[in-house]
């Protein structure tokens, strides 16, 4: 497969695709994009800052009722403190230039992560950003900031654990529908296509617990390169799959397996 940036998929993505409600992001790719031009890594955030407003432009377009974007994981500290402190910049940058007009947009902000540890006018711009645009009725935009899925998850059950043990709940009432009215994410439908840039084939503690049954695609082009063929494509993919759930469907015929006889 191979996706030339600027190339549009054409019109096979017409209004009778089936278009996933949740789109989760692993935005990946900035740096070897940078490196490959022979460009600092902070050139590649700042390009991707680019390719991640054409994409909640795309994601409007196309009728995607949630997108979630990683955009700093828990484990990302472990980058030099320069690039950590780069990004921090372009974080504050994108509330302070886009909001506006996200908000003009109807798109309604949430950020999902760990708030200790980050300065505190970087959680003032994330508050601002999540009460300006609460009330809004179009795409939700999720931004995964300082976030681990594992670490969302052990927030949850110390949640549920305190619970436990005020009487409130009983350890019977602990199923997979409480914990996921405990995670951050309690509320918003789990991601069906969750895509991956840059070529990488994981998902680095990105909504471990809610991509349980989502399909996942992964690109072979660097985050900064993502366009609107790009995510037609994954779109395209994502349309013709056949979701299982565990269950079956009939519609294909058994896989069957050669061996040697
Ligand atoms: C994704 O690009 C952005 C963040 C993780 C913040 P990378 O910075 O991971 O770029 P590569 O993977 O090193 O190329
Ligand atoms: C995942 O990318 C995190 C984000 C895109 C924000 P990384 O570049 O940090 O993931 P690994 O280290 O390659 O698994
Ligand atoms: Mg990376």
């Amino acid at each position: 497969m191979s996706i030339r940036p600027g190339e549009h998929a054409g019109p096979e993505l017409g209004p009778t695709v089936r278009v996933p409600a949740h789109v989760g992001i692993i935005m990946d790719g900035n740096g070897r994009w940078a490196a490959a031009r022979g460009l600092p890594r902070l050139e590649g955030h700042r390009r991707g800052v680019e390719a991640l407003r054409r994409t909640v432009r795309a994601a409007i377009d196309v009728g995607v009722r949630y997108l979630t974007v990683y955009s700093f994981s828990s484990e990302n500290w472990a980058r030099p403190a320069q690039e950590i402190s780069d990004l921090m910049g372009l974080l504050r940058r994108f509330i302070r230039n886009d909001l506006a007009d996200l908000h003009r947009n109807g798109v309604r902000i949430k950020i999902i992560g760990e708030r200790d540890g980050l300065a505190p006018d970087i959680c003032s711009l994330l508050l601002e950003a999540e009460d300006l645009t609460r009330n809004n009725g179009g795409l939700t935009l999720i931004v995964a900031f300082n976030y681990g899925g594992r670490q969302e998850l052990v927030m949850a059950l110390q949640k549920i654990a305190r619970k436990i043990a005020a009487r409130v709940l009983t350890s019977a009432d602990l199923t997979p529908e409480l914990v996921a009215q405990h995670l951050e994410t309690a509320g918003i439908p789990d991601p069906d296509l969750v895509i991956r840039t840059s070529g990488e084939q994981r998902m680095s503690n990105f909504l471990l617990w809610q991509a349980a049954y989502a399909e996942l695609v992964f690109l072979p082009i660097h985050w900064p390169d993502f366009d609107r063929a790009a995510f037609d494509l994954a779109l395209m993919q994502f349309a013709v799959r056949e979701r299982r759930f565990g269950g079956v469907t009939g519609k294909t015929a058994p896989l069957t397996v050669k061996t040697a006889s």
